[in-house]
């Protein structure tokens, strides 16, 4: 197992960073997680253009051009052995400076990555879906960075993993959801709408859902970015999020308040079926 550290392909139980690195003090630092299928990494450009603004949004300098990074991404997938499923994890940090909270005058950015084989997400489980609970949404203010500041997340899903259920669905102060803890809402009305939060300051904007939005435009069902609340989810006829790692999973509870019929929704499988054939 290999992982790469600024510049250097090294063994992954060996893979360090130092103590004061900025993003162990203060989470000053961005991330993205990419998909493996087949040995490659899919949509890269799209994630280049995310982390390009992350990068941007926290003043971090690109640490190297995106054919550089590309060409990273090829010899770590190729030393781990070219995963057939998995993950490519990358994380950039303003990097090692004695601990002052403004910007360090000469960092040098910090560039890690990993490469993670992963069982395919099992079949079973995107037929017949996940619950999710709500809880509020205490995360700051620019859920639009991908910033490695998780920690609101990280508690959030184990508060669901507790509850028995997948995903948290995150609502904001007035009681509309904004996203899961590491994925997007979405929900089908009563009229068969398709309803998803619009890429504001307050979610992240998901590769998958922006993959899943251009899906349902090409298969003609009509699409709504707009806000829904908790209420309005929990009366929808279909719901399900969206991730890399999640891909399309039906929501069938949320509260313990089942959804539809208490099974995967026709639109729901529909985009579902159009996205695994993507990944093919
Ligand atoms: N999470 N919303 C949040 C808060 C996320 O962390 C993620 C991704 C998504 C979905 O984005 P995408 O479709 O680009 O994966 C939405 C990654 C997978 C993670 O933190 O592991």
């Amino acid at each position: 197992h290999i992982s790469y550290v600024n510049g250097h392909y090294v063994r992954h139980a060996r893979a360090r960073v130092h103590i004061e690195d900025r993003g162990f003090q203060f989470a000053d630092g961005v991330y993205e997680v990419f998909a493996i299928r087949r040995g490659r990494v899919l949509d890269a450009e799209r994630h280049f253009e995310r982390l390009t603004r992350s990068l941007a949004a926290l003043r971090i300098p690109a640490p190297m051009s995106r054919a550089a990074l590309q060409m990273v991404f090829a010899e770590l997938i190729r030393r781990n052995n070219s995963p057939a499923n998995g993950v490519l994890y990358l994380q950039i940090t303003r990097g090692v400076a004695p601990r002052t909270h403004a910007f360090p005058p000469r960092a040098v950015p910090t560039l890690v990555a990993t490469v993670n084989s992963l069982r395919p997400v099992d079949p079973e489980v995107l037929r017949a879906g996940v619950s999710v609970i709500s809880l509020p949404d205490i995360r700051w203010r620019r859920p639009d960075i991908k910033s490695v500041s998780l920690l609101p997340n990280v508690l959030a899903k184990q508060q669901a993993l507790e509850a028995g259920a997948y995903e948290a669905w995150l609502l904001d102060d007035s009681g509309m959801v904004t996203e899961g803890t590491a994925s997007n809402a979405w929900i089908v009305t009563a009229d068969g709408d398709l309803v998803t939060r619009p890429a504001d300051m307050s979610i992240l904007n998901g590769i998958t859902r922006l993959v899943v939005l251009e899906l349902a435009h090409r298969s003609n069902i009509r699409t709504v970015e707009r806000p829904f609340s908790l209420a309005e989810a929990k009366a929808a006829k279909e719901a399900f999020l969206t991730g890399t790692t999640s891909l399309v999973k039906p929501v069938i509870r949320i509260d313990g308040a089942t959804i539809g019929d208490g099974r995967m929704g026709t639109i729901t499988a529909a985009l579902q079926a159009a996205y695994l054939e993507r990944l093919e």
